[in-house]
């Protein structure tokens, strides 16, 4: 029998696709998170806060690998530094850490300057550690869009930044693959298979969901280093096949089956 995987933020974006690929893997799967939520798969569940270092070590426990998926605006650095120190008094389970393309390049922004520091975290942990920096997934780009399309009319747009967004399912399988292998330091780069723009993809968004909207480039400051491409993979990098395009068409068909369902249910 293997050692459990713990999926930390299992209950996340990325979390939620590398419990789900582990659980087809047949893993015995564990989550850790701070709220449970009743969309998961049967895995055992742990309440924690990293941030806090509050349940970490019964999560950690007995545990052969960790997929580090939790992630929140504030706190990162300190959340790895806990689950790296329980990890240690567990028996160091292999440290499977995704991290984002380009965030050397961007490091003064908060968020990335605390990713940045957990990246440092693990590689001085002592654990065995596999370090995968990926690009925006599409299902942040598409959460964006919705709250840009809420602006009546008009729609004011990042100008110029330069992206080359996932598809999350495909960074978890990547995920998995590490973690049921050996570490591998610092991996190459994963993207998308599509360089485009803010702009690009909330156009694409407003045509296949039929709005119409006037949109705005505007200038963001200090956004210098993306809008020249610090977001995108440096070579030797892995790409996704998944476009964007695909993304939406299999999104908006979910949506509307949802909303199918609930109308059945309701009687309508
Ligand atoms: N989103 C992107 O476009 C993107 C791009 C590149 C890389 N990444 C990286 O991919 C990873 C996952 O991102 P995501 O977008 O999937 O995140 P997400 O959807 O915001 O999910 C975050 C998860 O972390 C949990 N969490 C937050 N704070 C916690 C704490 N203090 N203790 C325990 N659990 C906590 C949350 O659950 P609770 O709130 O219940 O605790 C949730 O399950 C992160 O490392 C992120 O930097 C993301």
């Amino acid at each position: 029998m293997t050692s459990p995987v713990l999926v930390t933020g299992g209950t996340g974006r990325l979390g939620r696709a590398v419990v789900a690929r582990l659980v087809d893997a047949d893993c015995d799967v564990r989550v850790l998170a701070r709220h449970e939520r009743a969309t998961l798969p049967p895995v055992m569940f742990f309440t924690g806060d990293l941030r806090r270092g509050e349940g970490i070590d019964a999560a950690v426990r007995g545990v052969g690998t960790i997929i580090h998926c939790a992630t929140s605006t504030k706190g990162d650095a300190d959340a790895i530094r806990n689950l790296v120190m329980a990890a240690a008094r567990a028996g160091s389970p292999h440290l499977v850490h995704p991290s984002i393309v380009g965030i050397d390049r961007i490091a003064s922004w908060g968020y990335t300057k605390a990713k940045l520091e957990a990246e440092r975290i693990v590689e001085a942990s002592g654990l065995p550690w596999t370090i995968l920096r990926v690009t925006q997934f599409y299902d942040y780009c598409f959460e964006n869009s919705q709250k840009l399309a809420k602006f009546p009319v008009v729609s004011p747009v990042p100008a110029g930044f330069r992206v080359q967004p996932i598809d999350p399912g495909e960074v978890a399988a990547r995920l998995v693959e590490f973690a049921l292998g050996a570490p591998a330091g610092r991996a190459p780069d994963m993207a998308g298979p599509e360089v485009s723009s803010w702009v690009g993809l909330f156009r694409s968004y407003l045509t296949a969901t039929h709005r119409r909207r006037w949109v705005v480039p505007i200038r963001i400051p200090g956004s210098r280093a993306v809008r020249g491409g610090a977001l995108l993979p440096l070579p030797p990098h892995t790409v996704g096949t998944k476009t964007w395009d695909q993304f939406l068409t299999a999104r908006l068909q979910e949506h509307r089956s949802d909303q199918d369902h609930a109308a059945r249910v309701n009687g309508g």
